[in-house]
Formats: structure tokens, sequence, C-alpha cells
């Protein structure tokens, strides 16, 4: 009789803190601190992420569409795509791709999981077209990679740690020295008395913060913005190709129908997510227009009028009603979040030679 009383008292006790872990209101974060990976793996997974070898035609690279000197995306409205192809989304940054819940445009991807992010980037057909078994005996051939390879462990070279070597590589490169993240650790003067206002807007009277929030500014959800569509996705064939064959993969029913992105309804089949997105990460704006799954937006004004007047067809957003110098001092304020540019040596790409049996 004490024990489920004990029970019943302890049950409440978690119920209320649930509610109020709920009900605490969402906010924008500094970056967190987070432990370096492992170095060897770094090492590797930068060789391996410049290297052409590692997709189908040795045509590209992962640099070619998310290129260090843009930002880490290709600058692009919509990607080139696999060479031959033209992909009817905008290549993202992959900065801060450790703290994305999600991964891809759609949410398609568990962000905790870069190395299942990386096997579809290279062997998805729009990507980097390429088998993993070719891949991992091309790269068997490399006896500089052999050497760095056997610095972290003593097997061959293979596939699905070769993703998991791209995938540490990329989750080592992150935002720092942003702005905001002195302004919210207490150094009053790191933003402008413009960018302040400009917080207040996106936590106020824009409440952006409802959707953009965390450490990245992302809830890692899905909504309608309506941003409209990208006029090539539907004008040129080789786009509509990849958005159809997107969809057929996908196992989208009457996918021969679309003439428009559905965003995420591709991936749970349930029709009130056509046209849903993810929230989009705000850190490194600075260096990362485009905007958009489509590249729409050219500026940052751009996004934020489409804000004001309420968002595009269909969207859960409300119109704002912003004075001039409220959409100024909201520009200036996601320029807080950009960081240091992060920049890399490009690593030369290494020859290959046989294997010689039992030797390397
Ligand atoms: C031909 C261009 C191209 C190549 C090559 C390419 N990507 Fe991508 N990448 C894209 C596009 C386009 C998307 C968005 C796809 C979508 O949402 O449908 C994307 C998405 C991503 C994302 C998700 C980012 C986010 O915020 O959701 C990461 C991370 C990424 N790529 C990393 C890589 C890595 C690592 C490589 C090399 C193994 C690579 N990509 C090769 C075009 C490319
Ligand atoms: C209801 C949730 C929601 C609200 C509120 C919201 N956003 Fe967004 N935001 C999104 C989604 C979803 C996307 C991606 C849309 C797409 O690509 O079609 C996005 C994309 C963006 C992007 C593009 C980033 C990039 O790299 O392409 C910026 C910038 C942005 N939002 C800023 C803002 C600002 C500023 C506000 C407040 C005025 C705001 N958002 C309010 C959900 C929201």
């Amino acid at each position: 009789m004490r024990i489920a009383k004990h029970a019943v008292v302890l049950g409440l006790v978690i119920g209320m803190t649930g509610a109020l872990a709920q009900s605490k209101a969402p906010e924008l974060q500094a970056m967190p601190e987070t432990k370096p990976g492992n170095a060897a793996m770094i090492e590797l997974g930068r060789h391996f992420y410049f290297d052409n070898r590692i997709s189908g035609d040795w045509g590209v690279s992962c640099a070619s569409c998310h290129d260090p000197e843009k930002g880490w995306a290709d600058g692009q409205a919509l990607s080139a795509g696999y060479p031959s192809m033209e992909y009817f989304r905008n290549a993202p940054t992959v900065i801060n791709a450790r703290h994305r819940i999600r991964f891809m445009w759609d949410g398609r991807l568990d962000g905790a999981d870069a190395g299942t992010l990386v096997r579809d980037m290279i062997t998805e057909t729009h990507t980097m077209n390429m088998d993993s078994r070719l891949m991992q005996e091309r790269l068997k051939q490399v006896p500089e990679y052999n050497a760095l390879w056997k610095k972290w462990r003593n097997d061959d070279i293979n596939g699905m740690r070769v993703f998991n070597v791209i995938g540490e590589f990329i989750r080592s490169l992150e935002t720092t020295n942003a702005p905001f993240d002195k302004f919210v650790k207490g150094d009053a003067a790191a933003i402008s008395a413009e960018a302040k206002a400009g917080y207040e807007v996106f936590k106020g009277k824009a409440n952006c913060v409802s959707c953009h929030n965390g450490p990245i500014g992302s809830d890692g959800k899905l909504y309608k913005t309506g941003v409209p569509e990208h006029p090539d996705v539907l004008k040129n064939p080789l786009r509509t190709i990849t958005m159809l064959r997107h969809y057929a993969t996908s196992g989208m029913p009457n996918y021969m129908n679309a003439r428009t992105d559905v965003g995420s309804y591709a991936i749970t089949k349930d029709k009130r997510d056509i046209g849903k997105f993810q929230t989009a990460q705000l850190r490194d704006l600075k260096y990362t227009a485009p905007y958009m799954h489509n590249g729409m937006f050219a500026t940052l004004d751009q996004v934020v009028d489409f804000y004001d007047k309420g968002g595009g067809e269909g969207a859960v957003l409300q119109p704002l009603n912003l004075t001039a110098t409220e959409k100024k001092a909201l520009v200036a304020f996601l320029l807080t979040l950009s960081g240091d540019k992060v920049t890399m040596k490009v690593p030369d790409q290494p020859d290959m030679q046989p294997r010689v049996y039992g030797k390397n």
C-alpha cells in the first residue's frame, strides 16, 4: 500500500517535469561545446570528400556541390546534380551537419546518422551515381589512402566505413565565433543595437523563433511556407525528370501527375504533407545564398519580405506588417548567426598504383 502511494507521487512528479519541459518557450541557443571527433577518421574523410574518384564517372566530388569557397554549398539556386542530369532542389551547406535533427529539404534522413546520408549522396543516381564496391576498389588502389587508413585501423578500406569516415569529417565542420554566440554568452557589445532590435522582432512580433530555434535555428520539423516553385523545375525537362524519378523511387502514388515539388509528401504519402519542407538552419547565411529548397530568394531582404506577406500559397504563416526599420533590423540580426568563414586547404588527389597481392 505504501509502495503504491509512493509510485503515484513519483508518477506525478515525472508527469509535471515533462509538462514543464514542454511549456518552456523555444529559443535560439549558442553553438554548444562539442567533443572533437576521431582525428584519424576526419583526416581520411577530408581526403575522400575532395576526391572525385568516389563518383561513378570520376567527375564530381562532394566539394563540387558543397564547395568550401561557396559556404560549403554551390551558390546555385538549383543543384546541377550528377553530370548529364539536373537536380530539382538546392544544394544546402554541409556546415553544422552534426547539429541537424533531420537531413534533406524534405527531412527524409535522420540527422544522427551521417554515414547513411553520405551513402545516399554517393550511391544516388542524381548526385554521385557510384557503386559502393567500385568505390572501395578504386580507393584501395591509392597507396596514400591505405597508409592513412592503417593509422586508423588494421583492416582494408571498405565501403560502409568510407561512408562513416566522410560522415565524421562533415560532422567536424561547425560555425565558430558567431557574434550571436558571444552575445548570448554575455558580451553585450558583440552585436549592434540594430541587430539587438532585430532579435526582438525575431522572438516577438515576427515569431520566427517558433520554428527557427535551438543552436542552429531549426526545430527539424516540416512546415508549408508556400515558397513558389522555381520556374526551371517545370520548364527544363532534365529537372522534371530528376523530380519524377525521386518520386518514383520513393513510391509516391500517381507521381506522374506531379508538376511541382511536393516536399515531404513523397516520403510520408500523407496528403497533409504536400508542400512541406524542413525548417532551414539560420547559421552561416552570410555565405550560403540563394535561399530555400529551390533557391528562389537571392537575398535575405527577399526572404524577410516573403515572411512579411505571410509567405506564399497555402502557408501556415500570417502577414507580419513589419516596418522597413524592423525588416532591416531582422536581416542585421540574422547575419550575427554567421561565424568565421570555414576554409580548408584542398588536398591533392594522390595517384593510384595496382595493389601487390599480400603487400598492400
Ligand atoms: C551533384 C551535387 C551533389 C554532390 C556531388 C553531393 N551533394 Fe550533398 N546534397 C546535394 C543536394 C541537391 C542536396 C539536397 C537534396 C534534397 O534535399 O533532396 C544535398 C544534401 C546534402 C546534405 C544534407 C544537408 C542538410 O542540411 O539537410 C549533406 C550533409 C550533404 N549533402 C553532404 C554531401 C557529401 C558528404 C557529399 C559527398 C559524399 C555530397 N553531399 C555530394 C547535392 C550534392
Ligand atoms: C512555421 C515555421 C516557420 C516560421 C514561423 C519561420 N520559418 Fe523560416 N523557414 C521555415 C521552413 C520550413 C523553411 C524552408 C522552406 C523551403 O525551403 O521551402 C524556412 C527557411 C528559412 C530561410 C532560408 C534559409 C536557407 O538556408 O535557405 C530563412 C533565411 C528563414 N527561413 C528565415 C525566417 C525568418 C526571418 C522568419 C521570421 C520572419 C522565419 N523564417 C519564420 C519555417 C519557418
